[in-house]
C-alpha cells in the first residue's frame, strides 16, 4: 500500500461481498472521499459479486478446510489525480458480457448498473492467470461548504435584474452522442439503484 493504493483479497464466497464493501467504504473514508462511498461500493459489490459467481461457491457456512481450498478474488482501489479506479480480480478466463436485460428480471442489471455509475468499465486477462474488470470513475472532489456567515447578499439592485438567458442546449465538443441510453431502461436501473441502495443501508453496510 503506497497511500494511494488498497488491496483486499478474500476467499470467493459469498461474505467477500459485505466484506469487499466495508474494505471500499474504509478506503474512501482514508482518503476524503466520502462523498463517492456509493458509487464505489456498489460497484465493488457488483464486480465481486459476479467474481465470486464466476469461480467460488455460493454455500454461505463454510469450515476452515473448505475455505482453504477455494480460488481466491481481489479488488484493489486505486487514485490518480483525476480518476478513482476499481479493479475486481478473480482466477476464470472467461470474460464477463453484459446481457440484455430482460424487463423486470434482476439477474443481468449487474454491469449495467457499473455502465451508469461509472465513466467506463473494461476487462483484460491478467499475465498471471484470471482476469480483471476495472471501472474508471472521474475524481470528484469534496462538495465545499460555504459557512453562512461569509455569504454576502446580493445587492437589491442586482436581484431585480432579468436573470442571464442560458443557452436552452448544451452541446459537447464533437456533437451528439453516439449512443443515446435508452430512457426507459434507465428508469429502471435507477430504481434498481434505489432498491439496492436502501438495501444497504437496512443491513447497516
Ligand atoms: N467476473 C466474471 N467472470 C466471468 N463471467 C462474468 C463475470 N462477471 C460477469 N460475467 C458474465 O456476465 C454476465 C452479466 O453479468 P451481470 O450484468 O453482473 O449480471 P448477472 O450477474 O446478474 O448475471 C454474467 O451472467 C456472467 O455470465
Ligand atoms: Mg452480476
Amino acid at each position: 500500500m503506497d497511500g494511494m493504493t488498497y488491496w483486499f483479497r478474500h476467499a470467493a464466497e459469498p461474505r467477500a461481498v459485505p466484506r469487499g464493501r466495508q474494505f471500499a467504504a474504509n478506503a474512501l473514508r482514508d482518503w476524503g472521499l466520502e462523498h463517492m462511498s456509493e458509487a464505489v461500493t456498489l460497484i465493488a459489490s457488483e464486480l465481486l459479486t459476479n467474481a465470486v459467481a464466476a469461480t467460488g461457491t455460493t454455500k454461505a457456512e463454510l469450515s476452515y478446510r473448505e475455505r482453504e481450498t477455494l480460488p481466491l478474488v481481489a479488488a484493489r482501489l486505486r487514485v490518480s489525480s483525476r480518476t478513482l479506479m476499481v479493479e475486481v480480480w478473480d482466477t476464470s478466463r472467461t470474460l464477463p458480457r453484459m446481457r440484455t436485460p430482460e424487463t423486470d428480471a434482476e439477474d443481468g442489471r449487474g454491469l449495467p448498473l457499473v455502465t451508469l455509475l461509472c465513466e467506463r468499465w473494461d476487462t483484460e486477462r491478467h499475465p498471471s492467470g484470471g482476469k480483471v474488470v476495472y471501472a474508471v470513475l472521474p475524481l470528484a472532489l469534496p462538495p465545499v461548504r460555504v459557512a453562512e456567515a461569509q455569504v454576502e447578499p446580493p445587492p437589491v439592485a442586482a436581484s431585480r435584474e432579468e436573470p442571464e438567458r442560458l443557452p436552452t442546449r448544451v452541446r459537447k465538443a464533437g456533437g451528439e452522442p453516439k449512443v443515446r441510453p435508452d430512457a426507459a431502461l434507465l428508469t429502471r436501473l435507477e430504481r434498481l439503484l434505489e432498491r439496492k441502495l436502501g438495501r444497504l443501508v437496512a443491513i447497516g453496510a
